[in-house]
């Protein structure tokens, strides 16, 4: 499986560290160590109607993912009653503008602790603290058994793993799907058969229409749920799973 056309990253600008400096050892020194104190430096960006803060611990948002948001926001609008779930959340945004335009409870789950901090923070931030429960962990480990949503929002790792290094702007653990980057999609699918409401939607997001016909033909026979309509974007794909 080859994640085509869809590069995660390649739009995002930050400069590549550092070749125009090497051979002199001290201003290499210097340049590595600011830029070192540069990556983790908090930066803000504007997500649909919010502001997002993130460092270069975790994922930058990427722009096109505010249609995962109102996609969400749209099936919310006619879903059962029953809170949402965001698996590999990130700085949360996606689940975030997704309740800032259609209101629900909403938690948030993602295995870094970084983005766990930031999920808070911007949830605070955007004023919907009181709706949002952020789990620290990994996916398959921080939800109860009898625990039923209504909508899930899944934005897993798609990066086939030999192909990480073509992004060196983001952090491996964010974008390493495995070897044929469909591992942490495999789980979040699991999940969202497990813990969707009757009626319930789920969201997937994936790198290539490929990748959306391998995941089916594997799971037919062995989920609940039905492939419903794909959204196709210049960097990524999206997929209703519906319960
Ligand atoms: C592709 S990033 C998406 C983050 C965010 N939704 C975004 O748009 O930037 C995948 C996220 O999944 C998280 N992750 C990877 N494996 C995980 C697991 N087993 N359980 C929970 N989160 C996981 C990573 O820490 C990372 O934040």
């Amino acid at each position: 499986m080859v994640a085509d056309g869809n590069r995660r990253g390649e739009s995002y600008g930050r400069a590549a560290v550092g070749m125009a400096t090497a051979g002199r050892g001290y201003d290499m020194r210097m340049t590595s160590l600011h830029e070192r104190r540069d990556e983790v430096a908090p930066r803000s960006m504007d997500f649909g109607d919010l502001c997002i803060d993130f460092d270069a611990r975790i994922l930058e948002p990427r722009p096109w993912t505010t249609a995962q948001s109102t996609w969400a926001a749209e099936l919310l609008r006619s879903a059962p009653p029953g809170p949402v779930l965001e698996l590999c959340a990130g700085a949360g945004h996606i689940g975030l503008l997704a309740i800032h335009l259609e209101p629900r409870p909403l938690v948030c789950v993602d295995v870094e602790p970084v983005a766990c901090d930031y999920t808070r923070s911007n949830a605070e931030r955007a004023g919907l603290g009181d709706l949002v429960e952020v789990r620290e962990g990994s996916m398959d480990a921080v939800l109860e058994p009898d625990e039923r949503f209504a909508l899930v929002i899944a934005d897993p790792p798609w990066v086939p793993r030999d192909e990480t290094a073509h992004f060196p702007e983001d952090p491996v653990p964010a974008i390493d799907g495995g070897v044929d980057g469909l591992d942490p999609a495999r789980s979040c699918w699991a999940l969202a058969d497990r813990h969707l409401l009757e009626g319930g939607t789920a969201v997937l997001q994936v790198g290539t229409v490929a990748q959306v016909e391998c995941l089916d033909a594997e799971m037919r026979g062995v989920t609940r749920l039905r492939v419903g309509e794909v959204r196709s974007f210049e960097r990524g794909v999206l997929v209703a799973l519906e319960a």
